[in-house]
């Protein structure tokens, strides 16, 4: 069976590009060889078949898990994420695992954490002056969004440990070359070794988030995600384990982290080259902010595929794709066709508020089907407070030309790091 065509380049090369230039290399692929599009990086074992159209979009994100499992592709991070981290799970117990996690996301509770969220915005943002760094003050202030509202740490010495040993062990994780030659590694060679003080990194955290559970435990009824989750039962009235709540904890910090501290930092890099956007945001328009926001992920996705393993044969939008491929709704190419955005690389926040609204499956940043983003309500959530906030701010690019794209590592950032200067 033949894969889709796309490019003859050693996949050294495409990762490269991958990894350098990845609009540039996805919209130079879309270009030469259309959709679908068949990739090779090392990023995965397997070659990668691109789809962008939402009839393909539907059928990847409407595959059956059990012959397109998408856990598998992060098993490199179970130790840190641990057994019972969603981000690993496949089938039923995802599908249980979502449901017991989906309780905190929902209606009158997720607005319940917005004003913590809108006043950490404010102190982060009360003090930029100058040139600013966005991604390293959005990495920065999203940590401190998970710490506060997801983990519930109330005074500033927990928070603090928690943020040190999070910027240790993440250290680690971050860095996906080692984490994987670790992975395969896997033997510790005593605490001196990477693995061994990787390993211990990560005990020392699992100490304080266990910490952190039995504090939470002990003072029932507060109003962050952990209370919510402490609340779950499984099928037979069981509250969850304090291993299990640490995993979900994991999974939303993971999750919620960097994803969201990108998104961000392109929602400056992009304001400050649209002082008309930027005004507008001012008059305070609910309907304009939220517009924003979905342009924003429009535009600047941080995540740019949702890929999944074939284990069988199947049919995408009637093409037959062969087993023992990877096959992904490629959210950067679909939320970029010139077929159903009209000026697709235009970034204007007006189209959200026109008629018709665009197809469901062709805005996909969060991705779809089962997996789709577990977090996705409280990430818009958490930029709409973070730029009500940035839209009384002044704010100028460094430079004119806009910011290319690169990845860091599983996001794509700005790569000059959403440089600002603001006053
Ligand atoms: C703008 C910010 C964010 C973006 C663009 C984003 C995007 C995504 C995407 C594309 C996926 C994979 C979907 C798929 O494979 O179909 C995902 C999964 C996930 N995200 Fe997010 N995310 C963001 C923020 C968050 C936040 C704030 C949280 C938690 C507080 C979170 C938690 C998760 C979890 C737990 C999963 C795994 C879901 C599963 O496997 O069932 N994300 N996200």
């Amino acid at each position: 069976m033949d894969l889709p065509p796309g490019p003859r380049a050693p996949a050294a090369w495409q990762t490269v590009a991958w990894m350098a230039r990845p609009a540039a290399f996805l919209r130079g692929v879309h270009e030469r060889f259309g959709d679908p599009v068949t990739i090779r990086t090392y990023w995965t074992e397997e070659p990668m078949v691109l789809f962008s159209h939402p009839d393909a979009v539907r059928d990847v994100f409407r595959l059956d898990p059990a012959i397109a499992p998408a856990g598998q592709s992060w098993e490199f991070l179970r130790p840190f994420a641990g057994p019972d981290s969603i981000l690993l799970l496949d089938g039923e117990p995802h599908l249980r695992e979502r449901r017991l996690m989906q309780g905190p996301f929902h209606g009158e509770r997720m607005r319940a954490f917005a004003p913590v969220v809108a006043e950490l915005a404010r102190q982060e943002l009360g003090g930029w002056r100058g040139r600013v760094i966005t991604l390293e003050r959005m990495r920065h202030l999203t940590l401190e969004i998970i710490l506060r509202v997801v983990f519930g740490a109330r005074e500033e010495r927990e928070v603090a440990t928690l943020r040190e040993a999070i910027d240790t062990t993440l250290g680690d994780v971050r860095s996906l070359p080692r984490m994987l030659a670790m992975a395969l590694v896997q033997r510790d060679l005593g605490p001196r070794s990477p693995w061994g003080k990787f390993r211990l990194a990560v005990e020392r955290f699992d100490g304080l988030l266990l910490e952190t559970v039995a504090r939470r435990r002990a003072q029932p009824g507060g109003d962050a995600v952990l209370d919510v989750l402490l609340e779950q039962r499984d099928e037979r009235g069981n509250p969850p384990s304090d291993r299990h709540l640490r995993d979900q904890l994991v999974a939303l910090l993971m999750g919620g982290h960097d994803s969201s501290a990108a998104s961000l930092a392109w929602a400056f890099e992009r304001l400050a080259r649209h002082p008309d956007v930027h005004a507008r945001l001012r008059e305070a328009d609910p309907a304009y902010l939220q517009a924003v926001v979905k342009e924003v992920l429009r535009v600047r996705p941080s995540l740019t595929i949702a890929p999944r393993l074939l284990l069988e044969p199947v049919q995408i939008a009637g093409r037959q794709v062969p087993a023992g491929v990877q096959v992904a709704a490629c959210l950067w190419l679909a939320m970029r066709r010139d077929d159903l955005w009209p000026e697709a690389a235009a970034f204007r926040p007006e189209r959200w508020l026109e008629r018709p609204e665009p197809d469901r499956l062709s805005w996909i940043p969060f991705g779809g089907g089962v997996r789709r983003c577990a977090g996705a309500p409280f990430a818009e959530m958490e930029m709409r407070e973070v730029l009500r906030v940035a839209a009384d701010l002044t704010l100028r690019p460094v430079r004119p030309e806009p910011e290319r794209a690169r990845r860091s590592l599983l996001v794509v950032v700005p790569d000059r790091g959403g440089e600002v200067v603001v006053g």
